[in-house]
């Protein structure tokens, strides 16, 4: 192991192995430094601490994320959110999964409900259901991806959005190496991130026209009304309270409410802020159309490189992928298969478990990791729409 002087270290440094102080951990990888434990090591007179690894900078994680625009291909453009949120009919863990998914919804809608009735909620039954989202998300991560992909009604829109923040909130923070603990406080931030839009008017919540600049001034109090509302119930952890209030920050100081730079703001809202972001990108609003994943990520990489903590935005993107888990597709060599894994360095080159080799069915089917595959250009050509999916498989399973 290598030995750092603490001297040498700097808050916000991230390293790709755990670093370590005597024998505990003190960074988990891919996790920035925080200002609190730094200024602990030199509280308790530390003079070194030890790892395998090596530091990362800020500028490579950003060249490299905008190297993944450039490999965006713009044929990736022909299916839509909703091609992924499709399951067959005799799938029966996806119809228990479909149905905690609406639990979930109607547990944050009954929260949001009673804050605007002025009403106390049952802070246990949130917690409850942080919880057992985790737990869904630990047992079959691609399908609770695809979750995220359905449809919300307008009416449920907030609340749906809320949850689906929390899943890939919970996956991103997977992806970091958080602890059961944490992913359970991202969760329920997840879930409350926006409850400070209870406070907000119908009328410029559900406004079918473009918010005017007054508006919009008025919904970017809500992270505000939001750390309020939780301070008063006084129910969660300060941490859970905080990715609230500073879900809209920004690390480059350009976000709301206070405009805070990337070490004042909390790891967890900064992964909650992205996830937020993506999530709201997957949506169809009146005045925004849903897009396709590929382009929701090439859009979200060109407004958020620069302004986004590059280490979190790195993570979410290896979380999610260009082609998300889940979807099918088809490659330049006319074979089809289903996104498995998403390849960290490589993205736009998933690893795809394979169900046919031309026209030909591969029985059993074959896993290929693209980004190591040696066959020169073999590449994802396009992305199969759902219909195009379920006839696939009913192809394949010969129904
Ligand atoms: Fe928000």
């Amino acid at each position: 192991m290598k030995r750092i002087p603490v001297e040498e270290l700097k808050p916000g440094m991230i390293f790709d192995k755990p670093v370590y102080v005597n024998n505990d951990v003190l960074l988990n990888s891919y996790q920035p430094l925080k200002k609190s434990d730094y200024e602990r090591l030199i509280e308790w007179k530390i003079d070194a601490v030890y790892t395998e690894g090596n530091l990362l900078q800020k500028e490579k994680f950003e060249d490299e994320l905008r190297d993944i625009i450039s490999d965006i291909s713009d044929l990736a453009n022909t299916y839509d959110t909703s091609d992924i949120y499709f399951f067959a009919e005799d799938d029966t863990l996806a119809t228990s999964a479909i149905e905690k998914h609406q639990e979930f919804i109607s547990i944050v809608k009954d929260c949001f409900q009673k804050v605007k009735e002025n009403k106390d909620f049952n802070s246990s039954e949130l917690r409850n259901a942080a919880n057992n989202l985790v737990s869904l998300v630990n047992k079959n991560r691609r399908l609770s991806f695809k979750l995220i992909f359905g449809t919300p009604k307008l009416e449920d829109y907030l609340y749906y959005t809320a949850v689906n923040t929390a899943i890939l909130a919970i996956m991103t923070a997977q992806t970091m190496g958080y602890s059961r603990l944490h992913l359970i406080n991202i969760a329920l931030g997840g879930f409350l991130h926006d409850i400070g839009m209870t406070k907000i008017s119908p009328d410029i919540l559900y406004k079918k026209e473009q918010l005017t600049q007054t508006e919009l001034n008025i919904m970017k109090k809500h992270p505000f009304y939001g750390y309020q509302i939780l301070r008063r119930i006084n129910a969660f952890p300060e941490d859970v309270n905080l990715i609230v209030l500073q879900h809209h920050e920004r690390a480059d100081g350009s976000g709301y409410p206070y405009g805070f730079v990337s070490s004042q703001i909390s790891d967890y809202a900064k992964i909650v802020g992205i996830c937020d972001t993506y999530v709201a990108m997957c949506h169809e609003r009146s005045y925004r159309k849903a897009k396709t994943p590929p382009l929701i990520m090439k859009t979200l990489l060109k407004e958020e490189i620069g302004k986004m903590d590059p280490n979190v935005l790195k993570m979410f993107t290896y979380t999610v992928g260009v082609y998300p888990i889940g979807s099918f597709v088809e490659l330049t060599d006319n074979s089809i298969g289903e996104v498995m894994l998403q390849n960290i360095n490589v993205i736009t080159k998933p690893t795809v478990k394979l169900y046919t080799q031309g026209n030909k069915k591969i029985d059993p089917p074959t896993i290929i990791n693209l980004a190591k595959e040696e066959r020169e250009g073999l590449s994802i050509k396009r992305v199969l729409a759902s219909e195009e999916t379920k006839e696939f498989l009913r192809k394949i399973r010969g129904k």
